[in-house]
């Protein structure tokens, strides 16, 4: 005998359907996960798993079969707003897609104009959870997702205990990215109903704030990485909230992000001119040849080719990176930087170009054919970021033989193994500063030159299992044990 496990995932991006960053992979990944988990993983569960989005301006014409399901007002301060649930399958997962004026009026996923994310973002949580009564569907679980999600959150604290409905309704809130609060968004909380907190638990600066009153109002809260969930204790990664966020450690915890394997895999990517797999290492060289060619780099083998492939921004820490390059210009590297972002360090990245035309290439694009031959034929990936709450790039990078060279932080130390020497997988410095990484990449380089040791350090990557079963098997015991304590 099976029972039912019913849990409802909010969350703002679904890859391949709508995706901005890593947040929309694991929108298209975990779900899925959880929903082929076999019974005898689940203490005989099968998770019947629902997913509500906001139907985002830029999909609005690339849906699937929908149809609708439900309509239904929800009450501000103005009176009626009106909400539209249409039903798709995607993935495979029951998906609804929220409409309404407020989520209509907004043109992009997320908006400059904070003011329009708070309405878009509030009316969207809080017309996920009326859906769920509207079609008489009790979810177990709700497991949020981000700021854009916490306000179903807050909502669900305060009206379980008069609210028959989801009075066994437990909430889990994910942290993707914690300096994204949902600033902005206070006029709309109050506009729905939803007043600031008493509670003095939280700083006053945030006690209005989707993200701080979902993590004030969760029955638990989880990072995307077991590091992440220590760090964000301490005042240099907590924004702000660590006191508060250390007064809840105890229900607080760490699963890693896992990888959608099957699109990210080296023998059958379409993007490289020569696959290859663990038994086939060898065969990376003409992926490097290739790149070495097309970006006019020096055509020696010997030479390590670095690249840094992701978002031009603070977080990715680009700066330190190109800071790090330069100091150690004398010595023999060749390295290609693909990405887009911030104008000013995307400009830095074109000027490294010009100082070292011999070093350097700045590919200043969206790329994904050209990320993946970066991931297949590129020696070594850079990842220098101030904070990273799991990352993917590195997982990438060692599935496809690529070794990374990154700060020990969040996700990055959890997924690199940097001892014992025989067992490497990549090379992560302690401090995030030029000084480090460049020592970090000499050893390296070190290392590269004996190619016996090089190869071991590839292959170790290589076999790393980062599927995405073994973070839903972690998710789903999360999700048995809440429910397990409301009965
Ligand atoms: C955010 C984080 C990143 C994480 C992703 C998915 O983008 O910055 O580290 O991998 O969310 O959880």
């Amino acid at each position: 005998m099976t029972e039912e496990l019913r849990v409802l995932f909010l969350i703002s991006e679904i890859d391949p359907f709508i995706k901005i960053g890593g947040l929309g992979d694991v929108g298209g990944s975990l779900p899925r996960a959880l929903a082929s988990l076999s019974p005898e993983n689940t203490n005989r569960h099968r998770i019947d798993i629902r997913i509500c989005v906001p139907l985002h301006a830029p999909i609005r014409h690339k849906l699937p079969t929908e149809k609708i399901v439900a309509e239904f007002p929800l009450e501000n301060k103005y009176g009626k707003v009106f909400a539209t649930a249409f039903e798709a399958e995607l993935n495979g997962i029951v998906t609804y897609l929220i409409d309404g004026e407020p989520v209509r009026q907004a043109p992009k996923v997320y908006n400059e104009d904070e003011i329009l994310d708070g309405e878009k973002y509030v009316f969207y949580s809080l017309a996920s959870l009326e859906l769920m009564r509207f079609l008489n569907w009790k979810p177990h679980i709700v497991h949020c997702h981000d700021w854009h999600t916490a306000p179903a959150i807050y909502q669900l604290s305060r009206n379980r205990v008069n609210d028959v409905f989801f009075s066994d309704t437990r909430s889990i809130l994910t942290i993707h990215n914690l300096p994204f609060m949902g600033n902005g968004a206070s006029q709309a909380m109050t506009d729905y109903g939803l007043p600031p907190t008493s509670s003095t638990a939280l700083p006053e600066w945030a006690r209005h704030l989707p993200l701080p009153l979902g993590l004030l109002t969760a029955d638990w809260i989880t990072t995307v990485s077991p590091t992440y969930a220590t760090e964000i204790l301490t005042p240099e990664f907590g924004c702000g909230l660590e006191e508060f966020l250390a007064s809840r450690r105890l229900t607080i915890s760490g699963i890693l992000n896992g990888l959608d394997i099957a699109s990210w895999d080296p023998q059958k990517d379409k993007a490289l001119i020569s696959p290859f797999s663990v038994d086939s290492v060898h065969k990376r060289t003409i992926n490097k040849q290739a790149l070495l060619e097309e970006f006019s780099l020096k055509n020696d083998l010997d030479i390590p080719l670095l690249a840094f492939i992701g978002r031009m921004d603070a977080q990715k820490g680009v700066d330190i990176l190109l800071e790090g390059l330069e100091m150690i210009a004398d010595t023999n590297w060749l390295a290609i930087l693909l990405g887009t972002g911030n104008a000013q360090l995307e400009r830095a990245t074109i000027e490294m170009q010009q100082k070292y035309p011999n070093h350097v290439r700045a590919a200043i694009r969206f790329d994904p054919k050209l990320s993946r031959m970066l991931y297949g034929g590129a020696d070594m990936l850079l990842i220098p970021s101030r904070y990273e709450p799991c990352g993917m790039v590195q997982m990438i990078a060692m599935r496809y033989g690529c070794i990374p060279i990154a700060h020990a932080t969040g996700g990055l130390k959890d997924t690199i193994r940097n001892d014992p020497a025989d067992q490497k997988t990549g090379f992560l410095f302690p401090k995030n500063t030029a000084e480090e990484l460049t020592q970090s990449l000499k050893q390296a380089f070190s290392y590269y030159r004996n190619q016996n040791l090089w190869r071991t350090i590839q292959q170790n990557a290589m076999r790393q299992d980062f599927s995405w079963e073994r973070s839903a098997n972690e998710y789903a015991k999360l999700y048995l044990r809440l429910k397990e304590n409301t009965e």
